[in-house]
């Protein structure tokens, strides 16, 4: 039985990062640039129906909607490399961007395209089986991926109440983005997301330009070299829903086993290695995994405790044996950042397809839903509450109908969340137990 997702990619940054997720998914599938199979591996083949249509001729179609409300970003994605492999009919776009204001892309400028976008969704959901949910791609620091995107969340949450909807978001940092109204964007995204989105990949900027610039050692980090990063991720992450095995095989399995509470959703995703010139094999790697350095979220973990956590391991000759004594050694010693009222809730999974691009080697891409991630809130809802204080730039949200009583809303709704994550969170005692080896780490 088929078992659908339809992919919708919305704004600059979801096009960008999207269009890339769908070139990286190809090759790996071997689905050349004109859709056609390539590839010699016809296991790769066997669960393609979970993102591609087949169509005439032995087409594989993405299905994959694509939307902004400026042009630019819709012609840069026709035009790319990749960009005949989808199809014509589901680009959606209007004349002009939502300037960076989420209010514009949620309730005016972008409101007025929604109805055309739902349309092409609705068509790709009635051609569908057995459809799952959705995954969702965007920003939520800019005006159309955040403000439209979720929009377009919460008309699939009324529309598909059954389905899952899972979303990959780009948060803001001040690092990468010099766009001051951001934290107001994704203080109102994130209040949406906690209420219409199934699960959350949290990609932090912050963290991308990190990994950039500590890690790969690149002076000044361009999009181009965060997603790369992101792309690993989000190839990692989807692993489990596009080749055969067992573990989170859907999104709705992928939920069930990560997201213990309806509102702790946001997860940080993890690879190792992330760049061309580490190695690690098995025990190795799952210690990698385990370190903030190979984390895209801007939190350590030693902060809070795993709830939960997946992680999915590629190449060939895993010891499956030396990956499992290695977890349970890790997690013993550090037991005190393991809830232990959730027995198994640390899930491994083994794939002997080795990921693109790492053809020679082992690697590992991890899931974890710990509740440091409470910091990142803490941050943007930190510099958001700086301005609104004084009401700075609350105008241009005035101005397309958002009143006070909304924003009091998505900020009430955030610290209620974050104060949830913090009941989790070890007591006081331990937190000095651990403070050492706490300090000695950089994340
Ligand atoms: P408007 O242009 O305001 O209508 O909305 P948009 O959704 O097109 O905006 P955009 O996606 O450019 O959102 C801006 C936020 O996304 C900022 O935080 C940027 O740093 C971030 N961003 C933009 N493009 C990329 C990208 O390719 N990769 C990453 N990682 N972040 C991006
Ligand atoms: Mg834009």
């Amino acid at each position: 039985k088929m078992r659908e997702i339809i992919h919708i990619q919305v704004g600059q940054c979801g096009n960008q990062i999207g269009t890339q997720f769908w070139e990286s998914i190809s090759k790996e599938h071997g689905i050349d640039k004109d859709g056609q199979h390539d590839g010699v591996n016809d296991v790769m083949l066997n669960r393609a129906d979970v993102y591609w249509n087949k169509a005439s001729k032995g087409r594989f179609v993405p299905r994959s909607v694509i939307v902004d409300l400026e042009p630019g970003t819709i012609d840069a994605v026709k035009g790319s490399e990749w960009g005949r492999i989808f199809n014509p009919s589901n680009f959606v776009f209007g004349a002009s961007g939502a300037g960076n204001n989420w209010a514009k892309g949620h309730y005016t400028e972008g409101a007025e395209i929604a109805d055309s976008v739902v349309d092409v969704i609705r068509q790709e959901a009635e051609r569908s089986e057995c459809l799952q949910g959705f995954q969702f791609v965007h920003s939520i620091g800019g005006g159309t991926g955040s403000g439209l995107g979720t929009l377009l969340l919460s008309k699939m949450m009324e529309e598909y109440p059954d389905r899952i909807n899972m979303s990959f978001s780009v948060f803001p940092s001040t690092l990468v983005s010099d766009v001051v109204v951001e934290p107001y964007n994704a203080v109102f995204s994130i209040h949406s997301l906690l209420n219409n989105a199934t699960e959350v990949f949290l990609l932090d900027n912050e963290a991308l330009y990190r990994r950039c610039v500590q890690d790969l050692k690149i002076d000044t980090p361009s999009y181009r070299d965060l997603n790369g990063l992101v792309s690993r991720a989000m190839t990692g992450v989807t692993t489990s829903l596009r080749l055969p095995g067992q573990l989170n095989a859907d999104l709705r399995k992928l939920a069930t086993n990560l997201v213990p509470f309806p509102r702790l959703k946001f997860f940080i995703p993890g690879y190792a290695p992330l760049s061309a010139n580490q190695r690690y094999e098995n025990a190795n790697l799952v210690k990698e995994l385990f370190s903030p350095r190979n984390m895209l979220a801007a939190c350590d973990p030693k902060r809070g405790v795993y709830l939960t956590c997946a992680c999915i391991f590629r190449g060939k000759n895993l010891s499956m044996r030396e990956i499992d004594h290695q977890l349970n050694a890790l997690q013993n010693k550090e037991s005190a950042y393991f809830v232990e009222w959730m027995p198994n809730n640390v899930k491994t999974a083994a794939c002997d397809i080795p990921a693109p691009g790492e053809e020679n080697q082992q690697s590992g891409t991890f899931i974890g839903n710990n509740t440091a991630v409470v910091d990142i809130f803490a941050r943007l809802l930190g510099q958001y509450k700086m301005m609104y204080k004084k009401r700075a730039f609350a105008h241009w949200y005035h101005g397309e109908g958002m009143d006070d009583m909304e924003f009091a809303e998505a900020e009430t709704n955030i610290e209620d969340m974050m104060t949830e994550y913090e009941v989790y969170t070890h007591n006081e005692e331990e937190e000095e137990e651990y403070e050492e080896e706490v300090s000695g780490d950089s994340y």
